[in-house]
């Protein structure tokens, strides 16, 4: 049985996602520990309710970011982690947590990466004019966003979209991405070293992209 260790600082809605699939999916892995920067992390509810062990370590508590990282690693290392995610986890982590795991963190980001790293995606993408957006699960690098990536799911913009509909669009997207990727990796149809991920030959079907609602372009 595998070990995730998921980080979140929010709604998690993307934990509740890979908790379902892990469940229904009957993954040979379990959702260990939720860890949380924030103590009012909504989805750190959901965990308790899920019965899931959570942990809050509010980075105000250290004046260094590199402690901060060394004690958010410590405290993810105690559940030893076969696979440590973030999901909406709202801090960078440096050196001093990635080393700790190498290819082994992961995070989801709502953008096509290396479009639209950072905060506020959904608006950029909308003020750039972009036709395709999406989610992006990519390997966690001591940069920003950076990476390598995994994987994708692509949503169409759509006439009107404002904010709002938008994110809602990649929202549904990153449900299905994550747990997908996550599934990959569990069940050993992928293995990540630090050049990237590699398939098991055959196991994954190409593109690793999810193509969500219609293709631009098509008929
Ligand atoms: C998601 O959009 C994720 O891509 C980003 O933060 C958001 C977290 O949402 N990193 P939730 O907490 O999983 O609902």
């Amino acid at each position: 049985m595998q070990n995730l260790v998921v980080l979140i600082s929010g709604r998690g809605s993307n934990l509740l996602a890979l908790t379902r699939e892990c469940r229904i999916q009957r993954w040979p892995a379990r959702v260990a520990a939720v860890l949380s920067n924030r103590a009012d992390a909504a989805g750190l509810r959901e965990a308790r309710v899920a019965g899931i062990p959570v942990e809050v370590l509010d980075h105000r508590r250290w004046s260094e970011r590199a402690q901060f990282d060394a004690a958010l690693a410590d405290a993810v290392a105690a559940h030893s982690p076969h696979w440590v995610l973030l999901a909406g986890f709202m801090r960078v982590l440096g050196p001093a947590f990635v080393d700790r795991f190498p290819s082994r963190v992961l995070n989801i980001h709502p953008s096509l990466l290396p479009s639209f790293a950072g905060l506020h995606t959904h608006r950029r993408a909308l003020e750039a004019g972009v036709r395709a957006h999406g989610a992006t699960v990519h390997m966690v690098g001591a940069q920003l966003d950076a990476g390598p990536i995994i994987a994708q799911a692509v949503v169409p913009v759509l006439e009107g979209d404002d904010e709002q509909r938008l994110a809602d669009r990649v929202l549904a997207a990153e449900h299905r991405l994550y747990p997908t990727v996550v599934r990959w990796l569990v069940e050993g149809d992928m293995t990540l070293s630090e050049s990237g991920p590699t398939w098991r030959p055959g196991a994954v079907p190409q593109p690793r992209c999810l193509w969500l609602g219609e293709r631009p372009g098509a008929r």
